[in-house]
Order: structure tokens, then C-alpha cells, then sequence
């Protein structure tokens, strides 16, 4: 194959820290007398609740649902609500990728809660979820950012539920839509699909999330950083703009300029429509390519947004997993060579495979590219071995 002429226009398709949007730039901060003033002033307040204010409207949270903006990312937004609200009922987790693990382990080795269902599924896969009991707490992550396998659809959550569902949403916010009603706390962090900055999370609640929280105390030691109460009583002004400790003015003017963008683009439908569109560009290059298979097998349960794919051709199904590894490796280094395309290794902990990101702030005309880029460098990394 020969080598194709056209590069991307960006080459950032990580995961997390997500790309920028295309054409963003800082100019917007050197045009804002905000920096160095304090996160308690009138004028910093309301950036923060222009912020949270924006965000609940573009996603069409129901009116009653509060939000907060919390410290580090979306992990300290996710465990704040894990140390808050869990202990009153048994709980049921539902994992089937690195992240939701860890919220499984948090909850059975850190808060060592003894009534605790575990339904997991491996890399790829998603769990038999039938007997999942809602009437307990039910703890997940809404898109396996690691797997590329997502729960695309709310339906399996009852209305009538007597438990609070605890959902980890930081892939899936603002790229598919979402039903709020089925979700009594959802978190995410600015750093995935919005292309903003690490290390704030964002924490919505449901009215009965609101009303655990009100009536019942842990009795575990809590974190500074998590106290959502002083004694018994709920620190309401977390959820009207009132940061538990110092937020970067930077990192929030920055997500305010984005929401704005975003409003400007049509609202979260419109990015929506956009991240379809991206996976569909790389799910048909997939389907049809001669050498890559998705990780997820069952096509409505893969992810739009970070789409983990590998090789399909029998020889390196035959290899062991150092040697899958080096191949992917070479695949990747060839991309990163030619600076098409960075951080798009699999996770870690994932079988040896390829990430690529297809949020919002990647243009579809960059992963129509990228794909060839990718038969390429197939190629080329075959005719080394
Ligand atoms: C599903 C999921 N949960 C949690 C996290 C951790 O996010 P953060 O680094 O924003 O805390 C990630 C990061 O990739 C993730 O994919």
C-alpha cells in the first residue's frame, strides 16, 4: 500500500486528557480579568454557576437535581458520592473495565461494606446484568473508556426504584445522550469529552440522592475534601458554586468557554450527532478492514466515543502477549512517527489493542485519515517482522 498524502489536521486521539476542539485557543483567558481573583469573589461565583448552570441545561438534567464541582477529576467527584452515600442498603456493582473495578475494590476493601454484589464481565464483554436488584444501591460505569464497551442505553433502570443508582458517566457525558431520571448521581470530569482540563470532577445529584445525603451520616472518617456536611447538616452551598477547596479559575474559564462553543454548535444533540458520526467513520473502516476487529464483538454495545480495536488476522492471535504487544507498538510508533496520530495504545490493563478517541472535539475528516494511515502502518509494521 502506498503511503497516503494527507495527514490529520490533529493528531491528539487520547483518551484522556482529551483533544482540544479544533481551532481552540487561550485567547479567550488573556481576555479575562478573572485570573489571580478569588474563587469566593462575586464575579469568580458567577463564572462557577454560569458553569454548572450551563451544564445542567445543555444535558437536560430535570429540574430538582443539584450540582458540584469537585476535586480531582472525576475519580474524586465518583468516590465523594461512594463515601457519602453508601452503607445504608446493599449494593450491587456492575463493572466490566479498570475504572469500575476500582469503585468495586473502594467499596469492598476501603469502606469494606459487606453487602456487595459483584456483576463483571472482562475486557470486551458486558455482564449478564437480569438479576441486578434495584431496590439496592446499584453502583456502574456508564462508558468503559477502557474496553470500549458501553451501557448505550438507561432502559434496564427502573423508575420505581427503591435503591439510589450511583453511575460513573465520564466518558459518555455530552457525547450520547443520556436519561437522568434512571441516574440518582452521575459524575465526569472536564478532561474527557469537553477537551477541558484534569483534576475537577463534576457531581450531579438526583432529588433522592439529595435526600440520602440529608438523612444519613457514615460512619466512616471523611476526607476534607468529600465533607458534603458539617455534623448532621448538608453543606448546601457545595451545590451552588461554593468549591470545597481552591479550584483553577483557568481550568474553569476554559470548560465556560467550551459550554459556550458547544451552545453555539446547537447543544448537545448536535455533538451528539457529531461523535455518531466519528464512530461510524471508524466502526465501518473496522467492519471492512481485513486486519482490525473490535474488542467488543456486539455492535450496540461498543463505544462511541473511545473505540478499543485490535488485530484480527490469525498469526498475531497465535502470538503471546509480549509479542502482540511489540506489534501494536510498532503500529503505534509508525503513527507517532509520522505524527498522525498519539496515545492511541489500549489501557494497560487491556488486552494488547488500539484506543482511539472520537469525541466531540475530533473532526470526522481526521479519523476518515487516520484510518488509512492505519492499513498503512499495518503494513509496513507486518513487513518488518
Ligand atoms: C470510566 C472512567 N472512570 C474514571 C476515570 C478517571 O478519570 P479522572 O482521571 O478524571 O479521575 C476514567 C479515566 O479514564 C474513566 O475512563
Amino acid at each position: 500500500m502506498t503511503k497516503p498524502n494527507k495527514k490529520t489536521k490533529s493528531n491528539k486521539f487520547s483518551s484522556g486528557p482529551c483533544s482540544k476542539r479544533f481551532g481552540w485557543s487561550s485567547s479567550f483567558m488573556e481576555e479575562s480579568d478573572l485570573l489571580g481573583r478569588s474563587h469566593r469573589s462575586k464575579e469568580v461565583l458567577n463564572l462557577i454557576n454560569a458553569v454548572t448552570g450551563k451544564s445542567l441545561e445543555l444535558l437536560n438534567v430535570p429540574k430538582g437535581y443539584k450540582i458540584a464541582i469537585i476535586s480531582a477529576s472525576d475519580t474524586g467527584a465518583f468516590e465523594c458520592a461512594m463515601w457519602n452515600l453508601l452503607g445504608p442498603k446493599g449494593i450491587d456493582v456492575i463493572h466490566f473495565e479498570a475504572f469500575g473495578h476500582e469503585w468495586y475494590k473502594d467499596i469492598t476493601e476501603q469502606l469494606k461494606l459487606k453487602d456487595v454484589r459483584e456483576f463483571s464481565a472482562p475486557f470486551g464483554k458486558l455482564p449478564q446484568i437480569d438479576d441486578v436488584n434495584f431496590d439496592r444501591d446499584v453502583v456502574f460505569t456508564l462508558n468503559g473508556t477502557t474496553s470500549g464497551v458501553c451501557l448505550n442505553s438507561l432502559d434496564f433502570i427502573p423508575q420505581n426504584r427503591q435503591g439510589l443508582t450511583l453511575c460513573d458517566a465520564t466518558s459518555a457525558v455530552f457525547s450520547i445522550p443520556i436519561d437522568f431520571t434512571k441516574l440518582d448521581v452521575t459524575t465526569y470530569s472536564w478532561q474527557k469529552s469537553l477537551g477541558g482540563e484534569a483534576q475537577h470532577g463534576v457531581m450531579i445529584f438526583s432529588p433522592r440522592a439529595i435526600e440520602r445525603l440529608e438523612s444519613y451520616s457514615p460512619t466512616w472518617p471523611m476526607p476534607k475534601i468529600f465533607q458534603l456536611k458539617k455534623g448532621e447538616k448538608v453543606l448546601y452551598n457545595t451545590f451552588e458554586g461554593s468549591v470545597i477547596n481552591t479550584p483553577s479559575v483557568m481550568c474553569i474559564l476554559d470548560v465556560h468557554n467550551t459550554l459556550c462553543w458547544i451552545e453555539k454548535q446547537g447543544g448537545a444533540v448536535s455533538m451528539q450527532k457529531k461523535v455518531a458520526e466519528n464512530y461510524e467513520v471508524i466502526s465501518k473502516f473496522i467492519e471492512h478492514s481485513q486486519y482490525f476487529e473490535n474488542l467488543c464483538k456486539e455492535l450496540h454495545n461498543q463505544s462511541k466515543t473511545s473505540v478499543c480495536f485490535t488485530i484480527s488476522e490469525q498469526w498475531f492471535k497465535k502470538c503471546n502477549e509480549d509479542e502482540q504487544r511489540s506489534f501494536i507498538n510498532k503500529i503505534a510508533s509508525i503513527l507517532e512517527e509520522e505524527k498522525v496520530a498519539f496515545d492511541i495504545k489500549g489501557y494497560n490493563s487491556a488486552p494488547p489493542s488500539f484506543r482511539v478517541w472520537c469525541g466531540l472535539t475530533v473532526e470526522k475528516s481526521d479519523i476518515e485519515i487516520l484510518c488509512k494511515w492505519f492499513e498503512y502502518a499495518y503494513e509496513t509494521a507486518k513487513k518488518s517482522l
